[in-house]
């Protein structure tokens, strides 16, 4: 679900942006809605807000230095508000790793006090249906697709775009993409996937949302699960 405009992802970035507040430590997340939330960040930067930005994957990192964001790593700082974008959304669960970056992304996400979740319209569901990205070690791609099988998913080994063969991880990992339709219990499945021997990590983010701000042409409305 790529479909949104980039005025509506624009809008929910900064509206986002906005929560910012100085001495902060910030959660960078990964995609082009959340990339309007670090480039707003870095013009309030320019006027005088002091915050630390925590990347999650290398665009992210990347977008932040060229902004002017002073970057730590997630280890190295406890963050107060974390900003990213999702490829579904339903309730308050969503569907994240299109951009292979959610492990990183549940660990920055998962650990900040506040985590703000930015959309566009296309990417609202009533239940969540897109296929759910799983990162695995590379020796456990057969077996990890075999218990995705057996959940009733179908799981495929993501291609890389511009070179032969797949899709590698910036934690040198594959992904399996796993298509299950409606999830009835995303809960319950993100249990089971987490459960997996050789599963890094999938990209069910259930109840973790604080926020979810849809922005529009128009504006933005902001909601809390
Ligand atoms: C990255 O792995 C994903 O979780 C992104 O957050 C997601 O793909 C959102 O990207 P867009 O804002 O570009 O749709």
């Amino acid at each position: 679900k790529q479909g949104g405009s980039d005025a509506a992802k624009r809008a929910a970035g900064e509206s986002a942006a906005e929560a910012v507040e100085d001495g902060m430590v910030v959660g960078l997340g990964t995609g082009s809605t959340a990339a309007h939330a670090i480039r707003a960040l870095g013009r309030q930067i320019d006027d005088g807000l002091d915050v630390t930005g925590v990347p999650t994957s290398f665009q992210s990192r990347q977008l932040a230095r060229e902004c002017g964001v002073p970057l730590a790593e997630v280890d190295e700082a406890s963050i107060d508000l974390a900003i990213d974008g999702a490829d579904e959304v339903a309730g308050g669960d969503l569907i994240k790793g299109g951009g292979a970056a959610h492990a990183r992304e549940k660990i920055v996400d998962a650990s900040a006090d506040r985590f703000l979740v930015v959309a566009d319209p296309t990417k609202a569901a009533e239940s969540l249906s897109v296929p759910v990205p799983v990162e695995v070690l590379p020796a456990a791609r057969t077996t990890v697709a075999a218990t995705v099988e057996e959940l009733g998913g179908d799981p495929q080994l993501r291609a890389a775009e511009r070179k032969d063969g797949p899709v590698v991880t910036d934690n040198g990992n594959l992904v399996l993409d796993c298509a299950f339709g409606p999830i009835e219990d995303p809960e319950r499945l993100a249990r089971r996937l987490a459960d997996t021997p050789g599963v890094v990590e999938h990209g069910l983010f259930v109840g973790l949302a604080d926020e979810i701000h849809v922005g529009t042409e128009d504006g933005v409305t902001v909601r809390e699960p």
